[in-house]
């Protein structure tokens, strides 16, 4: 839909009538489950998960309203949210619905030829994803598909939900079909489901079928219209993966695999999943995170990228745990920040990819590691630390200049001297050291070199583009050692007790009787602190490195509906990082007194640790 641009106008009076003759609780009744409560309509809001009703429609004013969330607006504000379409598509869809007739708009030759050719292309895949689906769900001929994806746990369902194929094993078996239907295989060969022979064979035929004895993936639009196919071989053979070709209907750039369903999903959840295969994508949406997606066997696109913008400002990265999975991830990253999004990446461990994790170990395990991802800035420090430990002050500075990019773009002052004091903190360098290193890359800018041709050498050696055959045997690597996790969660917990503290004082007696009065890991946070519980104010003067705080502090925003859930967990988070330390204490004294041969107190010391942890202290 990406593809199509058009400039319509639809006249005001039109849109009107519209909007009158929609009965707005009947749409809305398609996709919320409404219950009549006086004037109103209550139901679950559709645009955040809650439990209890806050989403509202008002039938006498034809608006709708979510309490929780506070989205609202009329019918076509529904309609677009809903369902992702223009303004111009929401009013033509209701239009047809309610009978309404819009004004036909003038088309030049030209592009009734284009509207023309678009509509065949479009009729012509959706023919071919039925007879492959067809072959797959019910035709002999389809034994050996359902066969494959039997082994692969996906169920009749998915197939269904998914529009999978299989395309046997003939060389003619769309061809004939199509030719059935009145298409012409110079049609089917335009649309990237047949090939055009380079001589012309002894049958007198001068085109084949693309997809041969292949499971098929339709790449299905937002429309949950088949525009491509990707077929996988049963075995190991290769290429593993055969792609329909672009066309002028069809850029692998601007889609993405899954979207179909993900488009609602990454609304619901707040953030989209980004994998790298289709099955993850298949096994993921059905595990319950419908927000899965994957690219069309390339890197990822800023197309892409863009239209994840459109759902989303957060992007969980989730790629295999192999070098070439690791460089995409880089890459990715990048890319997704640069279009405005945050990025965290979630590593899974003991397993190839997240729908293998997902069957070896269920969503429960996938939970627990998903609620430890890493920012994107995170995980890159720990990969290129573990692929080369800095060994001296050099080196380190070597390492924090890698970051330097990442760190500078990020938009955040608070959140960006985070990062600085992280790697201050990981490399034993003081804050400062930290900050002159990066400013004087920033100087350097913007011929950034050095981060530069340290990813053009990474990229030699791993690149990723999966559409020939020499890269189809790049090899996986499982003996990559899990990442260890570093948290900066203290950190950012005390620059938020302390933002929602200058946002309201009264939180000081809940923070005294949760955390005491000295708990603070950073000084600067310490003495703001101390300003704040002695008078509640602060003072006309300070000191410097106090003054550039509360300037940051003063520019994070806030998200001012949740300021009570989010003291609750800098809360909780401090307090579990003080008992881990506390357990981390105890475990240190018990290694020393093992060490001097008291074994008695060691023991006692164990019995300890154990109690702590068995009480999730
Ligand atoms: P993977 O090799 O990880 O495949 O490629 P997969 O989808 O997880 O397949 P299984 O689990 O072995 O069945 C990830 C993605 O890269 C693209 C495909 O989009 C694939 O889903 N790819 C891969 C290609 O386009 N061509 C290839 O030859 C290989
Ligand atoms: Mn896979």
């Amino acid at each position: 839909m990406e593809n199509r641009i058009h400039v319509e106008v639809i006249p005001q009076e039109t849109i009107e009538e519209v909007r009158l003759r929609t009965d707005i609780v009947e749409v809305i009744s398609e996709y919320v489950s409404l219950q009549r409560k006086g004037k109103n309509y209550w139901g679950l809001c559709p645009f955040h998960s809650e439990k209890t009703p806050s989403f509202t429609v008002t039938p006498e004013k034809q608006m709708f309203y979510c309490f929780g969330c506070n989205v609202g607006g009329n019918i076509f504000s529904f309609i677009m949210k809903k369902e992702n379409w223009s303004f111009v598509e929401s009013v033509r869809n209701l239009a047809r619905r309610y009978g309404v007739s819009l004004p036909e708009k003038e088309q030049s030759p030209r592009e009734r030829e284009e509207n023309r050719l678009r509509r065949r292309f479009e009729e012509i895949n959706e023919w071919a994803a039925s007879y492959y689906h067809d072959l797959l769900l019910r035709l002999p001929e389809g034994e050996p598909g359902r066969v494959y994806f039997a082994k692969r746990g996906v169920d009749i369902d998915t197939m269904k939900s998914f529009r999978l194929g299989y395309a046997p094993e003939r060389w003619d078996g769309l061809l004939s079909y199509m030719q059935e239907r009145g298409v012409q295989p110079h049609e089917l060969a335009e649309a990237g489901l047949a090939v055009e022979k380079e001589t012309l064979g002894k049958d007198g035929q001068h085109h084949y079928d693309r997809f041969r004895n292949r499971v098929l993936f339709s790449i299905l639009d937002q429309r949950k219209h088949p525009i491509a196919f990707g077929g996988r071989v049963l075995d190991d053979s290769i290429p593993k993966y055969l792609n329909s070709p672009e066309n002028a209907f069809f850029n692998k750039r601007h889609h993405l695999y899954g979207m179909h369903r993900a488009h609602q999903g990454i609304r619901e959840l707040g953030y989209a999943l980004l994998v790298e295969g289709y099955l993850d994508v298949i096994a993921l949406q059905n595990a319950g995170f419908p927000n899965a997606v994957a690219s069309l066997g390339t890197a990822l696109t800023k197309e892409q990228a863009k239209l994840l913008r459109r759902y989303t400002s957060r992007v969980v990265l989730l790629y295999d745990s192999d070098g070439a999975g690791i460089q995409a991830a880089f890459r990715g990253g990048e890319i997704l920040r640069d279009a405005g999004i945050r990025v965290d990446v979630l590593t899974l461990t003991g397993a190839k990819d997240p729908d293998e994790f997902l069957k070896s170990y269920g969503v429960e395990k996938f939970n627990q590691a998903l609620s430890k991802v890493l920012t994107f800035v995170e995980f890159k420090y720990q990969t290129l630390f573990r692929e080369q430990p800095p060994r001296n002050i050099p080196e380190k500075a070597e390492l924090v200049i890698k970051l330097a990019a990442d760190i500078l773009k990020v938009s955040s002052p608070v959140e960006r001297e985070g990062y600085e004091r992280f790697l201050s903190l990981e490399l034993g360098l003081t804050l400062e050291a930290v900050q002159r290193e990066i400013a004087s890359y920033e100087l350097k800018k913007p011929n950034n070199e050095r981060v530069q041709e340290y990813f053009q050498q990474k990229r030699v050696s791993s690149l990723k583009s999966r559409d020939n055959i020499t890269n189809a045997i790049l090899c996986k690597d499982n003996s990559v050692p899990p990442l260890p996790i570093v948290y900066l969660g203290v950190y950012r917990a005390e620059l938020l007790l302390l933002r929602l503290l200058l946002e309201d004082i009264s939180y000081l007696p809940k923070i005294k009787a949760m955390l005491g009065e000295s708990f603070w890991k950073v000084p600067v946070h310490q003495q703001i602190f101390n300003y704040l519980n002695q008078d509640g104010v602060l003072p006309a003067h300070c000191d410097e490195t106090v003054q550039s705080r509360l300037a940051s502090l003063f520019l994070e925003e806030l998200d001012r509906s949740q300021t009570e859930r989010l003291l609750d967990d800098c809360i909780k988070e401090i307090l579990s990082t003080q008992a881990e330390e506390r357990v981390e204490d105890l475990q240190a004294r018990m290694a020393a007194l093992e060490k001097i041969g008291d074994m008695a107190g060691a023991m006692a010391l164990l019995k300890e640790i154990g109690e702590r942890l068995k009480r999730g202290e």
